[in-house]
Parts: structure tokens; sequence; C-alpha cells
């Protein structure tokens, strides 16, 4: 069909639909009329099918002349619909003023919330306690006092966001929630068995795994005699009491300048079951966080006595924690809130 073959038929079927429309003699009729000459399987489907056919200039007068046709063709429904006075149009009489109000629909925590709550929860069965820290921190928390020292080439591992406040690069939006582990360790002396979670923030590509904006839990443990054998078996408890039994995790050697010896912490994926797909970059596992015994220059920092006391530290990503346990491919679905997929959790 050409742009004239359209509006004539536009306008041979207006005059049928006004025909139709009067012989019409009850509102039951009508909504199968209505439903007929407006709905998705109306007689129009093929003018709609037929506008791709057209050149792109005479579209934009095709989309309006159905537009007209439409709105006429309601108004001619309405005015029958009040000729033939079946109570549509009063729906005021029909209004029952002792129904109970529809209220507003009650939401629920969201899915990152409910696994930070969670995890917390797993820590605290192990005699855990929870702090938490600021997200704008200064430099000295969120590198220095981590044996990171300004020029440490490995600040460059995290791709920091400034805040124009203070001395430059003095103030930034946290990177990780390792900072927390130096204002724990100021505000009490040893031991310390504390979780610390919060949002984090880095100038990172947003791909399947990551986001600029994500969260972290942190784990510090501060005591006498602890080892990375510690370490170990808390990670493993807290893999099985997370995950549940038959999931496989494993520590691969790697470095971070706040622990030595440090480990990426790592389990099957959950999209491929380990043999490697977009997910995972191909590699079969999914890191979820590092950790690794606490280096003795950030005792230092605190003035914590490394001769007596010895700990390890963790820090897992939640976004990835709650992709594994739930199957979720994209770390984007947490932040579009898109309410269909998180009514799910
Ligand atoms: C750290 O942030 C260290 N602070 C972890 C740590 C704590 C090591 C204590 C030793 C002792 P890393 O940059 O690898 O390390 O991040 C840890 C985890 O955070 C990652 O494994 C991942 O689960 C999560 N993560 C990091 N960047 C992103 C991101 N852009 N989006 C989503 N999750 C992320």
């Amino acid at each position: 069909m050409n742009l004239e073959e359209l509006t004539s038929r536009l306008e041979g079927e207006l005059a049928r639909a006004r025909s139709e429309i009067d012989k019409i003699s009850d509102g039951d009729g009508l909504d199968e009329l209505e439903r007929s000459l407006l709905g998705k399987r109306s007689a129009l489907s093929d003018v709609h099918q037929a506008i791709k056919d057209l050149a792109p200039e005479d579209r934009p007068a095709v989309g309006k002349a159905i537009g007209a046709f439409k709105e006429q063709v309601a108004g001619l429904i309405e005015a029958r619909r009040a000729a033939l006075g079946d109570g549509r149009g009063e729906a005021v009489d029909l209004l029952d003023l002792t129904l109970p109000g529809r209220g507003p629909g009650r939401g629920h925590l969201h899915l990152i919330t409910q696994v930070q709550q969670e995890l917390e929860d797993v820590f605290v069965g192990l005699g855990y306690e929870v702090a938490e820290g600021p997200e704008v921190e200064t430099d000295f928390y969120n590198f220095e006092a981590l044996n990171m020292p300004a020029s440490h080439p490995a600040r460059s591992m995290w791709d920091t966001l400034y805040v124009k406040l203070g001395r430059p690069e003095e103030v930034l939006l946290r990177t990780h929630t390792s900072p927390v582990q130096i204002r724990v360790m100021e505000s009490q002396p040893p031991p310390v068995y504390t979780v610390m979670p919060g949002r984090c923030y880095r100038r990172d590509t947003l791909d399947a795994r990551h986001s600029p904006v994500f969260h972290q839990i942190e784990g510090l443990v501060v005591d006498r005699g602890i080892t990375f054998g510690d370490l170990a078996g808390t990670i493993d408890a807290f893999t099985r009491a997370y995950f549940g039994p038959g999931h496989t995790a494993r520590l691969r050697p790697s470095y971070f300048p706040f622990t030595e010896p440090s480990a990426e912490f790592e389990v099957t994926c959950f999209a491929c079951d380990g043999v490697g797909c977009s997910v995972c970059s191909k590699t079969g596992w999914i890191e979820l966080g590092g950790c690794g015994m606490v280096d003795p220059n950030v005792f230092a920092a605190v003035g914590y006595d490394s001769e007596r006391y010895t700990g390890f530290a963790f820090g897992f990503g939640l976004e990835r924690m709650a992709m594994q346990r739930y199957g979720v491919e994209h770390i984007k679905a947490f932040f579009e809130n898109d309410v269909r997929f998180l009514r799910h959790f």
C-alpha cells in the first residue's frame, strides 16, 4: 500500500465503524466492537504492517492519520455508550464508601541489604561484632594507613574517585571497606573480631561483574596466635554457612599491600559450573574477595604490637555473593531498581 491507499483505507474504516457503532444496542456489544476496531487484532493491523514499507518521509503522516482515526472511533463509542445509558459514565453512583481503601503496596528490603544482613548474621554467629565507617574517606584511611604511602604503585589497583575538598586528592570516595579496619583498631585494643559492611566506589567500567558503585563486607581478626590456617578455616566455615555444602571454593595467591601473604577467594562460576563463560570471563571461577594476614606495617599505623598480635583480614563483594547464590548474570540488575526483578527476592 502507498500513502494514498493507506489514507483512503482509513477513511473507509471510519465510515464502516460509524455505521457499526450505530447498530449496537448494548454495552457488552460496544465493548466487543471497540476491541475489534481498536484492539491488537483490529482491522488496522495490516495498516500498521504496511507502514514499514512506506518511504520514511511518509510515515509521520500515516501515524497521525491512525491517531486521528482512533480518537474519532473512541469518541463515537463513548457517545453511543452515553446514548444507551449503560451507566458507565456515572461511576460515582456505584462508589461504595464502606469498602476498605487500597493503601500503598508494601515493599521489602533490597536484595543487597538482605545479603548484607544475612552475612552479618553468619559472622555474628561466629562471634564477630559489626562496625561501620564513612563512605567519604581521607587518603590516610583508604591508602596511607593500609601500607600504601603516597605514590605507592599499588594505589593504581583502585581507580579512585576524588572529592573536591581539602588538599588535592586528600578526600575521596572509599574504594574498599578496608579503611574501616583502621578506624576499628584505632578505637579499641586487641582482640578484634569484627565485620564491616558498606558501599564502595571505583572508576570501574560497567560489565557483568563490575559496577562503579558496589558493596563489600570487610572482616578483621586480631588476637594472639592467629594463623593463616584460621583465615582458611573461617572462609571455609563461612562458605558452607552461606552457600551450603558442595560448593567449590579456592584461595589463589595474590597481592595486597596491607596483607602478607595475600590471597583471592574464588568460587566455581554459577553460570557455567566451571566450564568458562562470559559471566566469569572464560575462567570458570568468580572472584568474591581478597584476604590475607595483616601486614605488621598496618599494626604499626594504629599502634598495635605486631610482636604480640597477629591477625587476618578479608573483603568480599556483596553483589558477587548475591550473583553467585541467586544466579544473577549481570551486576546492573541490582542498581536498575526494576521492581519486577527485585520482587523475586
Ligand atoms: C579489595 O578491595 C581489598 N580491600 C580486599 C581485601 C581486604 C584484601 C582485606 C585483603 C584484606 P579487590 O579490589 O580485589 O580487593 O576487591 C575485593 C572484592 O570486591 C572483589 O573480589 C569483588 O568481589 C568486589 N569488587 C571489586 N570491585 C568491584 C566492582 N567494581 N564491582 C563489583 N564488585 C567489585
